[in-house]
């Protein structure tokens, strides 16, 4: 009779040395103290802290590509199909800011008071710099290589936030939504850098007028 009741407490005692390490590993690794109402669609600390600078990265996104719509547009420049695709990419960087702020507070994340490092104005400093003389191909260069940080940066994230975080439901929706558009917009820009140094080769003026008109 005393048998079982021995062997109960001993595997008793077992679970309970063996369950505790984990629930304290499980709050140390996190550093947060949430309390159980707040754990209802609980997302990591590491996790959240790397999605708020990707919320950051895009918003600068936005600002850069405002620069380059406020330079095509002056009168001076006056390139309408580049000033166009510039305020269009401007608008959806800082929809993916917004889209993605909606996100983490869908995931029960508090709003983060760290203010934004952006640039302070949609001006450059100075004259923008021209590749082979001209500046609409710097600029989709420029366009390209931003994307290009922007996706490494969502790779980044995907990565920290897969594997023993196990966020998968922010990595589908980063995976499916974010990098499609992310792969598209650098193929569509890669073309566009293509077409318009073929244009460019026997008369760069002529070029660049008539890609701005048809090809922006
Ligand atoms: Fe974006």
């Amino acid at each position: 009779m005393m048998k079982p009741i021995f062997f109960g407490v001993v595997a008793l005692m077992f679970a309970v040395v063996v369950m505790q390490p984990e629930q304290v590993s499980m709050q140390a690794a996190d550093g947060a103290t949430a309390t159980d109402s707040e754990k209802w669609n609980y997302m990591h600390k590491t996790c959240s802290s790397k999605l708020h600078d990707q919320i950051n990265m895009e918003f600068g996104a936005s600002l850069f590509y405002l620069q380059y719509a406020a330079y095509f547009a002056q009168y001076k420049v006056n390139l309408p199909g580049f000033e166009k695709f510039f305020f269009n990419a401007a608008s959806e960087e800082r929809e993916h800011g917004i889209k993605l702020i909606e996100y983490a507070l869908m995931r029960g994340v508090t709003p983060i008071s760290d203010s934004f490092n952006l640039a302070a104005n949609y001006a450059f400093e100075g004259e923008p710099a021209a590749v082979n003389g001209s500046v609409a191909l710097a600029a989709l260069g420029k366009a390209l290589a931003k994307e290009q940080e922007v996706t490494k940066s969502i790779r980044e994230l995907i990565k920290i936030c897969e594997g023993d975080l196990n966020d998968y439901h922010l990595v589908d929706y980063l995976t499916g939504e974010f990098l499609e558009e992310q792969h598209q917009g650098q193929r569509e820009l890669a073309g566009k850098i293509s077409m318009l140094n073929k244009m460019l080769v026997t008369n760069p003026e002529l070029g660049e007028y008539i890609f701005d008109q048809q090809n922006m």
